[in-house]
């Protein structure tokens, strides 16, 4: 992305030419470029299937065996993708961690919550377990939870809670960057926004960079600065989360952004809804831009061209045929549904 970038050392997360390939030859992710700096919070949307997670895993090496990974992966200048396995282990809690979606999975059922966070800490921290003891307190207050919760077991804590304890287990070993793959996905609207303020103020007080992952473009512009759109494993559409969330330039994003409505927004009650069909499968992609069997607006060329990412605003791209100036009014249906004859 062409911001400006705040120092003029490495940046935290910086991804270059990212490509994906799970063993069974699905291209996951395809030529991602993004990056994140301290202090940044970046927003990577897309429906389900579209690599979000491909993307989030392949950042800390966390990919099943056979999956081939290419490009570069800097974290502070450091390539993840060439490091030795021990320093991997090492980057993976001190520099930076992952808050997944669904905290009853992540957490193990039979063990404390207090000794899951602790156990890192001793690990990668060498704290003495009285000094680890310690943190672990600090680290659930911090999160909004009283420090006496260290000794409840997973199934005693709420979906919040839990999240919550995903979160200080996150934080546990200082990492400069918090990937946060769907962390609110699964609760309720107002536990989902309780958790975002607590993620938004640690990012804050801490000048972590964020990289949070959602299909939920509102939630998305409500925290983060900037957005990257991905559809069938690429950036499809980047800029600052206002200009991307309410100025779409590309048929997907605009499409997000009407189905994912701000609360209380009068206008959004009018916009089309929703998209018809799915993602494409990532082992059969379609030629020219892998959109346009969706796409509402789709030319002729978009079938056999497909486009990359293009000026579309200030600091604001898209890849698109129509990057370089307002989306033409879309038809009331898509074509899909439209050309459909009985
Ligand atoms: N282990 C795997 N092997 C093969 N394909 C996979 C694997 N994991 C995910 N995929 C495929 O990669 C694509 C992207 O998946 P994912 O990264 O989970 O997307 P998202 O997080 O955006 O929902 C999907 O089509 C999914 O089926
Ligand atoms: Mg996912």
């Amino acid at each position: 992305m062409n911001d400006v970038q705040k120092t003029d050392g490495p940046r935290l997360l910086d991804v270059r030419d990212l490509e994906v390939t799970y063993a069974n030859g699905a291209a996951a992710v395809r030529g991602v470029n993004l990056h994140v700096d301290a202090g940044q919070k970046l927003g990577v949307a897309g429906e389900s299937g579209c690599g979000k997670s491909t993307l989030a895993l392949a950042l800390l090496r966390l990919l099943p065996a056979g999956a081939k990974v290419s490009g570069q992966i800097l974290l502070d200048g450091e390539d993840v993708l060439t490091m030795k396995w021990g320093r991997v282990r090492a980057v993976r809690w001190a520099g930076a961690s992952i808050v997944f979606q669904g905290a009853m999975h992540s957490l193990n059922a039979v063990h404390r919550i207090g000794d899951q966070i602790a156990e890192p800490i001793l690990l990668h921290r060498k704290a003495t377990q009285a000094g680890a003891e310690k943190k672990v307190g600090e680290l659930l207050e911090h999160v909004g939870l009283p420090a006496a919760r260290a000794a409840a077991y997973p199934h005693e804590l709420s979906g919040g809670q839990r999240q919550r304890v995903m979160i200080a287990m996150a934080l546990a070993c200082d990492p400069r960057l918090i990937i946060a793959d769907e962390p609110t996905t699964a609760l309720d609207v107002m536990i989902q926004a309780q958790i975002l303020r607590l993620i938004e103020q640690l990012v804050a007080e801490q000048d972590l960079g964020l990289m949070m992952i959602s299909h939920d473009l509102a939630v998305l512009s409500d925290t983060c600065d900037r957005l990257a759109v991905m559809y069938a494993g690429r950036v499809v559409e980047e800029g600052p989360a206002t200009e991307v969330y309410e100025r779409a330039r590309h048929p997907y994003g605009k499409a997000l952004s009407a189905t994912f409505p701000r609360i209380g927004d009068p206008a959004s009650r009018f916009a089309p809804r929703g998209l018809p069909g799915d993602p494409p499968d990532p082992s059969a992609l379609p030629t020219g831009c892998t959109f346009h069997p969706r796409c509402p607006v789709a030319l002729e060329s978009c079938s056999t061209e497909d486009q990359a990412l293009r000026e579309a605003g200030p600091h604001h791209r898209a890849a698109c045929v129509h990057a370089g100036a307002p989306l033409p009014a879309q038809p009331t249906a898509a074509p899909a549904t439209a050309e459909r004859t009985p």
